[in-house]
């Protein structure tokens, strides 16, 4: 979280823009620790919420207009209440107009509002901003304008619609919903299926997760995020001919899931589904091995994910594999894996806490010598969903 004297100098900022001072707010982003690409096959999913984000600091206006500006982004806007439609030239803004057109949509009231926008989180990093901005929307407009009574899920619940609908990502739940339900200290293990969930205790005693930054972009937007969504509806439509399933991680991986598999031809698709259906065991043995408090079998089930996310899955390329390599040659790690979309963007490993200043060096060190990229890495703390910020 942002101290107190520089959230101050955030409202001052509102000030000079609007010229009346606002209320602060802010929503996390997310790590998923495992049970990646899933999300939307129904499957299991184990984010945490952390302590990087979006602020807000934001006030109602009487003129039925979002006046919207950024610190980190050079365009800004007014947009008419009467006029929430998609427009691609506005950028970042449409996350925060698609957010306004589908609460009202959802029946809940909007008003026009004076925002500025502060975030912390490395730009394309796949640690959800896209997402964080969503629900700090929701939250702005849940407190302002609906006596703060949107239930956490609905939040999560239109961002996503926001995502899929407007944006044209076709994203699953897992980062709206690690966001609102965030809680300190605790992962959150999200059926993402009947979206029952569990809080998990992260007191990982002498361990840590770190987060290691790439600096190599991505949009999901012109990724192959969307692509690799068919890749498992064409799977699953083939093995719906032949078993009683409603999604890919029905199955559990056994002999009858193998003998299913071989009806696919199409290799690439074999492999999406073999991902698929891996992963999520993997995460169902996390859960135990985090019961047990067996780190060495976490750290195992981290790189056997990431192995599988490379390649089956294919969706981390050179740096993401280069910065997981990098980590694992590090004498305090016990396991690394990519997380979130891929493609670029973040990592995480499991690493002795006292050692974090020993490979932070070293990984950058290698992660440079063989990408030309410096990354960024860093610790972050698990946190709590969406607020406002009392100073
Ligand atoms: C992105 C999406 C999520 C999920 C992950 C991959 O973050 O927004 O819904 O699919 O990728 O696990």
């Amino acid at each position: 979280m942002l101290g107190k004297s520089e959230l101050n100098n955030l409202k001052k900022k509102f000030v000079e823009y609007f010229g009346d001072g606002g209320r602060v707010f802010f929503a996390p982003s997310r790590i998923n620790i495992i049970g990646e690409h899933i999300d939307y096959n129904g499957g299991k999913v184990l984010p945490a919420a952390i302590d990087i984000g979006t602020y807000a600091i934001a006030k109602p206006n009487s003129i039925n207009k979002l006046r919207l500006k950024s610190l980190n982004m050079e365009y800004e806007d007014e947009i008419e209440l009467s006029d929430l439609e998609y427009d691609e030239n506005r950028n970042w803004i449409n996350y925060v107009v698609g957010m306004f057109k589908f609460i009202k949509e959802a029946g809940y009231e909007i008003g026009g509002c004076d925002i500025l926008i502060y975030g912390n989180i490395p730009n394309g990093a796949g640690l959800s901003s896209s997402a964080s901005l969503e629900i700090l929307i929701a939250k702005i407009v849940s407190v302002f304008f609906n006596k703060d009574k949107i239930p956490n899920i609905e939040m999560a619940k239109l961002g996503k619609q926001v995502e899929n609908e407007y944006i044209g990502v076709n994203s699953g739940i897992m980062d709206q919903f690690a966001i609102t339900m965030g809680k300190d200290n605790k992962a959150i293990y999200l059926d993402t299926n009947t979206l029952d969930y569990e809080y998990i205790d992260m007191d990982l005693k002498d361990y840590s997760f770190v987060i290691l930054n790439t600096n190599k972009r991505r949009e999901l937007k012109d990724s192959k995020y969307n692509i690799r969504r068919k890749e498992c509806e064409e799977g699953l439509e083939i093995l719906k001919k032949y078993e009683d399933i409603n999604n890919l991680c029905d199955f559990l991986p056994d002999q009858r899931f193998y003998k299913a598999l071989d009806k696919i031809k199409d290799e690439n698709i074999k492999n999406r589904v073999l991902h698929v259906v891996t992963e999520n065991q993997r995460v169902k043995l996390m859960i135990m091995a985090m019961e047990n408090n067996d780190l060495i079998q976490m750290g195992r089930l981290l790189d056997s994910s990431h192995k599988s996310l490379k390649e089956k899955y294919e969706v981390t390329g050179f740096e993401l594999d280069s910065i997981v390599e990098a980590a694992r040659e590090n004498e305090n790690t016990l396991g690394a894996r990519m997380t979130g979309a891929g493609f670029g963007g973040c990592a995480i490993a499991l690493i002795k806490t006292s050692g974090f200043e020993d490979f932070k060096s070293e990984v950058s060190k290698k992660y440079f010598e063989r990408t030309d990229i410096e990354c960024e890495i860093f610790l972050s703390k698990i946190d709590d969903g969406p607020r406002e910020v009392v100073l």
